[in-house]
């Protein structure tokens, strides 16, 4: 890779002549657009985005993270750091619980979900964490349910609740613990409710806008017809975890079943990965060097192929001893962090963000970031990136810094 670097230019007076004249004919091309709009297309006045320079450069997109002017500017997306502090959304969650509760209707059949939905702020009013990633935080109170449905984003619930609430996928009942996280792929229909005496809260995450800008997002809700039944919740099919019975033993594989699950491509067979297995994987290993980026870092995969659980997103769960700080990283990749345990900082881009437990960060593509864990206590991050999407597309690459500031090649 080579660095880039923009030369300072010093403006001659036959340069600045050679300018106006090129100024002067961006005008008279710019005059022809009101009538190119009418056809559908745009004569080219600008250059791109500063922001497109590699991302890998000596300052790289820490500098230059910039969006053009005008027209080439209107698709360009570039999320920023974030935190959102539970003690900030928390009361809002509870509101809308009290206010379902009381009402007629409840906001579960007029809005699909009472939910809160994170906006990251370089997106403007956009209901996405990332380009590619939403993140809703839904409360369910007791008795509600959200009927079967089946649609094209990929999802999970990342529980953080001690107890109650449970997600039905393809007739497999997964009960809700804090800490687990419980994946819906594509193609298979799942419904939700909360069955037990304390309202539920849980992190949805979607690969919702990626789908949306392929123009494949659709849900199917009409389970009623699909299965020709007047119910709207699935029947039971399996026992009680039945993906967990037949793939959570740890590198066996069982052969007397199909691993087709719902009706998509390459999505795990795996529904539900306990909270309580990988805070216990976590802990056991905490000993070990683990990762100077990551820490004591797991990915939850595909227990069929070892691959990410989905072709786009990528989750892992990592463990941070106590006052242990982790050196720069920086990914092609974007994604966020939810805090399940313990409190410490994530510095983003030289800003530091502060957090405990279900605070939700976001970090965009390319910025250089690290964690520190503050407490005498271990910390337990979980992340959701789309390092898995970049990687298929052949655009995962990742860079470190040693702890004398040289950049290392991580993943080239
Ligand atoms: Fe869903």
């Amino acid at each position: 890779m080579t660095v880039q670097q923009n030369p300072t230019q010093i403006m001659s007076p036959i340069m600045e002549a050679a300018e106006d004249e090129k100024i002067s004919a961006r005008d008279q091309m710019e005059a022809l657009n009101p009538e190119a709009k009418e056809l559908q297309f745009w004569i080219r006045t600008q250059k791109n985005a500063p922001s497109q320079q590699p991302w890998f450069s000596a300052a790289g997109k820490d500098d230059v993270g910039r969006l053009a002017p005008g027209q080439v500017g209107k698709n360009q997306l570039k999320p920023l750091p974030y935190r959102w502090r539970w003690s900030d959304y928390r009361p809002y969650l509870e509101k809308i619980s009290k206010i379902a509760a009381g009402a007629d209707v409840a906001p579960v059949e007029f809005a699909d979900r009472q939910s809160i939905v994170l906006m990251n702020p370089g997106l403007t009013d956009r209901i996405q964490v990332t380009n590619t990633i939403r993140c809703s935080i839904s409360i369910y109170n007791p008795g509600d349910i959200a009927p079967a449905h089946v649609h094209s984003p990929n999802a999970s619930r990342t529980i953080l609740t001690n107890n109650g609430g449970y997600t039905n996928i393809e007739g497999e009942r997964c009960e809700a613990r804090r800490g687990d996280v419980i994946l819906t792929p594509n193609g298979t229909w799942h419904d939700h409710g909360n069955d037990g005496n304390e309202p539920v809260i849980w992190i949805d995450t979607l690969d919702w806008p990626l789908m949306e800008y392929l123009d494949c997002a659709w849900v199917d809700q009409d389970y009623e017809a699909a299965f020709e039944t007047t119910d709207r919740i699935q029947p039971m099919r399996h026992i009680d975890g039945y993906s967990q019975k037949l793939y959570n033993n740890g590198g066996l594989k069982p052969t007397f079943v199909s691993h087709q699950r719902g009706f998509s491509q390459r999505l795990t067979p795996l529904f539900h990965y306990s909270g309580v297995d990988i805070q216990n994987a976590l802990i056991a290993l905490k000993d070990e060097a683990g990762d100077p980026y990551e820490g004591i870092h797991m990915e939850l995969v595909n227990p069929v192929t070892g691959e990410p659980v989905f072709p786009t997103l990528r989750y892992g769960a990592q463990l941070l001893r106590p006052s242990e700080a982790t050196q720069l990283k920086r990914e092609t990749s974007s994604g966020y962090y939810v805090v399940i345990e313990g409190e410490g900082y994530t510095e983003i881009s030289g800003q530091k963000f502060d957090w405990k437990p279900n605070d939700v960060i976001a970090v965009p593509n390319f910025l250089w970031r690290r964690h520190v864990n503050t407490s005498d206590k271990e910390a337990i991050l979980y992340s959701v990136s789309d390092a898995a999407l970049m990687r298929n597309i052949g655009q995962y690459r990742a860079q470190g810094k040693d702890k004398e500031g040289n950049v290392i090649q991580l993943e080239v």
